[in-house]
C-alpha cells in the first residue's frame, strides 16, 4: 500500500479590522511602544469587535483557504480548530464553523493547547487523513485572547491580539520522499511547568472565563530550548537539516525568542518569517496567519521544505516539517 500523505491545499486568514497600537495601550497602561517593540518586537495588533466571536473569525479564515485552494466545502470531511477562546465552554466552536460552511457530513471538534493549539491540531489531523478516516480536512487556528487579559496588567495585556488562520489538507498517496506533505510532527509536553503560563478561571474551578497570567520572564527562558530541541527531533527524523530549509515559520510569541531560536538552529534570518510586529501573539492563530502572509506576498512556493514551531502554555511545543 502507497503511504499516503496530508498535502495543503491552501491556507487563508482573517484579522478584525480594529488595529490597537503601542501608542492606544500607553493610554491605557503604565508602558511605551519603545518598550514594547525592544522587549517583543510587536508595533500593533488586531482586537476583535464586540460580538464578534472566535467561530466567526476561524470562518472568514478557513473560507479563504477554501478559496485559495479553489476547493468547495462540501469536500471537506473534517473541521479541526485549535483555539484557547470557545465561543462557549461547550459545544466546541469548530461545529459552529462546520454549519457555518454549510458542511452536514464528517466531524469537527475543538482542540487546546494553548500556543502550540495549531501543531497539535495539524499534527492530529495529519494522523487521522493518514488513517483513512477523513479525505480532506480544514485545520483553524482562531482566537480572541483580547476577551481573557486583564487591560489593567501591562505585563500580558500588551502581548497579544485575536486572529484566525486557517489550511486545508488532502489525503493523498505518494509516489517519491520527495513528493509535498507534511512529513513528520513531533509533539511535546509537560504539565510541572502549568502555574508558569494559565488561565485563572474556568468552568470546573471557579465557574468564570478567568484571565491569563504568565510568568513572562520564566517562560522565556524555557522557549528557545524546548522549540530548538524538537526541531532537531524533526530533523533527525527526515534527515533534513537546517540548510534545507525555504522558510522557518515559528510560533509569534516575541520577535526576541523567534530570532534567538532561529539563530541557535542555524537557520539564515533571511528565511524566517516574522509577522509579530502586525499581529502581536495571536496564540493558535498565529502559525497560520503566518503561513498565508508569506504564501500571500509570494514568499512560499509549491515545493518549498517550511518548518514550523511552536512553544505555550501548559508547557505545551512541538514541531511540524512539510513539504508546501
Ligand atoms: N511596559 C513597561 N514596562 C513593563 C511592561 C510594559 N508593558 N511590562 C513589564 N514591565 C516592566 C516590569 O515591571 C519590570 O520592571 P521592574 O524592573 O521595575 O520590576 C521590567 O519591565 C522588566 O520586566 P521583565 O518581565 O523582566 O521584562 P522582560 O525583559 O523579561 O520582558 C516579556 C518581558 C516581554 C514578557 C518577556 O519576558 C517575554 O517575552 N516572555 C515570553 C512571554 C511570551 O511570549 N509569552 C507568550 C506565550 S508563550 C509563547 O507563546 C512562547
Amino acid at each position: 500500500m502507497k503511504e499516503i500523505r496530508s498535502v495543503v491545499l491552501g491556507c487563508g486568514s482573517y484579522l478584525p479590522e480594529r488595529v490597537l497600537t503601542n501608542h492606544d495601550l500607553a493610554k491605557m497602561v503604565d508602558t511605551s511602544d519603545e518598550w514594547i517593540v525592544q522587549r517583543t518586537g510587536i508595533h500593533e495588533r488586531r482586537i476583535a469587535a464586540p460580538g464578534e466571536l472566535t467561530s466567526d473569525l476561524g470562518l472568514k479564515a478557513a473560507q479563504a483557504a477554501l478559496a485559495d485552494a479553489g476547493r468547495d466545502a462540501s469536500e471537506v470531511d473534517l473541521v479541526l480548530m485549535a483555539t484557547s477562546t470557545p465561543d462557549q465552554t461547550f459545544p466546541a466552536s469548530a461545529v459552529s464553523v462546520q454549519a457555518g460552511l454549510g458542511i452536514q457530513h464528517g466531524a469537527a471538534f475543538d482542540l487546546q493547547a494553548v500556543c502550540s493549539g495549531f501543531i497539535y491540531a495539524l499534527a492530529t489531523a495529519d494522523g487521522l487523513l493518514k488513517s483513512g478516516a477523513f479525505k480532506r480536512a480544514l485545520v483553524i487556528g482562531a482566537e480572541t485572547f483580547s476577551r481573557i487579559l486583564d487591560w489593567t496588567d501591562r505585563t500580558t495585556c500588551v502581548l497579544f491580539g485575536d486572529g484566525a488562520g486557517a489550511v486545508l489538507l488532502e489525503a493523498r498517496p505518494i509516489e517519491l520522499a520527495e513528493d509535498r506533505g507534511i512529513l513528520t510532527a513531533h509533539l511535546r509536553s509537560d504539565g510541572r511547568y502549568k502555574s508558569k503560563l494559565y488561565v485563572d478561571g474556568g468552568p470546573s474551578s471557579t465557574g468564570t472565563v478567568g484571565h491569563l497570567r504568565m510568568e513572562g520572564r520564566e517562560v522565556f527562558r524555557h522557549a528557545v530550548g524546548m522549540v530548538t530541541d524538537v526541531v532537531q527531533d524533526a530533523f533527525a527524523a527526515t534527515g533534513y537539516t537546517a540548510e534545507d530549509i525555504d522558510w522557518f515559520v515559528p510560533h509569534q510569541a516575541n520577535k526576541r525568542i523567534i530570532d534567538s531560536s532561529a539563530h541557535k538552529l542555524g537557520i539564515d534570518p533571511a528565511k524566517v518569517v516574522t509577522t509579530v510586529g502586525m499581529h502581536g501573539n495571536t496564540s493558535a492563530a498565529s502559525i497560520p496567519l503566518a503561513l498565508a502572509t508569506a504564501r500571500a506576498d509570494g514568499r512560499i512556493k509549491v515545493g518549498d521544505l517550511v518548518l514550523l514551531e511552536a512553544m505555550g502554555g501548559g508547557f505545551t511545543w512541538g514541531a511540524v516539517l512539510l513539504r508546501w
